[in-house]
């Protein structure tokens, strides 16, 4: 049936999205901004550790969440200990072990997004993470039986085209960053657009650094050491990103969908996922990837609030992702994401000077288009807008 629940007056379903799209934006930048700032006490912060505890505070959301669902059910004077027995109950039963697959996939996406996110600047990140709403058609047709027609098949090599377009020669960055083609950087052999490209970045990286050393009152110091960008392992990782996107959204949401909804509610489905994504964050993130450094200098060495604010946003995100897939689908989550470039890159522009080329604007312009084809309705459908396909 039709869910009618709203919040605000606003139907969950269009707040979810416009909720991610705001999100979206401000964690790519805070994101970013977290990698990119000076480290904290001559320390970075961990990747690990972050996705942990992203995890951990997701797991918090859901559980309270989910304790709300199990009391609103019973009643009233049922005791505590007998709503946390139901609770239970519900967790570890109800198929819970096929949350195990997507948790698995999403820690992966979430440890290979920080990779990505250091390695490149945020909007070229932002664009080129768009090529995930490929890979979420291809699994959503081979995974969830649904049919694309042609039209949304050329939309999709549309945001492919649109997505390289943002990659063309930038305009010459203005201040005298060294060269990254400079022998013994190790991008030399880097085309020249993408080696324009990765100037145009370093430059915002510069601004950003110089910022943020504003902000914690740092004296300016030319000196000051960054860690520097590798393009190559930014786009590698980026790419592996998209694919497990698709992948795990639509394993989540084939889970969601394909089981009755008295079985488990949404929240009991984000309890299980975030149970499951513990272990692998746990023992393959922190302790295996990090665990000898983290046993030197400590959890939260290089923790400030901005990496705190990056934790927070990405453990909000998460449960504005999984209202998206369960009111709407992944395509739908894809659609608010990409609305969300336009935004960030606006933003970038005020906090970090970035210079938006002619590229960008072109490149933005095709993914967005594309994004419209995708989402319009076929021709003699009965839907009348864009805005059908989120209703
Ligand atoms: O980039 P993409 O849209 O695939 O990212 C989805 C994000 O949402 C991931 O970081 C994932 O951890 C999160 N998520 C979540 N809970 C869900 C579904 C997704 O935290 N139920």
């Amino acid at each position: 049936g039709r869910r009618s629940e709203t919040v605000a007056g606003i139907p969950v379903k269009q707040f979810s999205l416009i909720t991610l799209t705001l999100q979206n934006s401000a964690l790519i930048l805070v994101m970013h901004y977290s990698r990119r700032m000076p480290p904290v006490n001559g320390l970075r912060y961990f990747a690990s550790t972050a996705v942990f505890l992203n995890e951990v505070i997701k797991l918090l959301i859901s559980l309270t969440m989910a304790l709300w669902d199990v009391a609103m059910r019973v009643p009233t004077n049922t005791p505590a200990t007998a709503l946390f027995e139901n609770l239970f109950y519900a967790i570890f039963t109800n198929e819970s072990w096929k949350l195990a697959i997507p948790a698995a996939l999403y820690t992966l996406q979430n440890t290979l997004q920080y990779v990505a996110v250091s390695n490149l600047d945020a909007a070229a990140f932002q664009v080129m993470y768009q090529l995930k709403i490929l890979t979420t058609a291809i699994f959503s047709v081979t995974m969830l039986g649904r049919s694309l027609s042609s039209r949304k098949w050329v939309s999709l090599l549309l945001l492919v085209v649109g997505a390289s377009i943002v990659q063309l020669p930038a305009t010459p960055a203005p201040t005298g960053m060294k060269s990254l083609r400079e022998p013994g950087s190790g991008l030399s052999f880097l085309p020249r657009s993408l080696e324009e490209l990765k100037k145009a970045g370093s430059h915002a990286a510069g601004q950003l650094v110089r910022r943020s050393a504003s902000y914690a009152g740092i004296q300016e110091d030319q000196g000051m050491q960054q860690p520097r960008m590798n393009s190559t392992v930014g786009l590698v990782a980026v790419l592996i990103s998209c694919a497990l996107s698709g992948l795990a959204g639509v394993t989540f949401e084939k889970v969601l969908k394909e089981s009755s909804t008295a079985s488990a509610s949404l929240w009991v489905r984000n309890c299980q996922l975030s149970f499951w994504s513990l272990f692998p964050s746990l023992f393959i993130g922190v302790m295996f990837v990090d665990g000898e450094k983290i046993a030197k200098v400590g959890f939260f060495a290089g923790y400030n609030w901005v990496v705190w604010a990056a934790v927070l946003l990405q453990a909000f995100g998460g449960v504005v992702v999984s209202l998206v897939i369960n009111y709407a689908d992944n395509i739908a989550k894809n659609f608010a994401t990409s609305i969300s470039i336009v935004l960030s890159c606006l933003a970038s522009v005020y906090f970090f000077d970035f210079d938006i080329t002619r590229y960008y604007l072109v490149g933005t312009s095709v993914v967005l288009f594309s994004t419209y084809l995708y989402t319009k309705p076929e021709r003699g459908s009965a839907e009348p807008s864009m805005v059908a396909e989120f209703e």
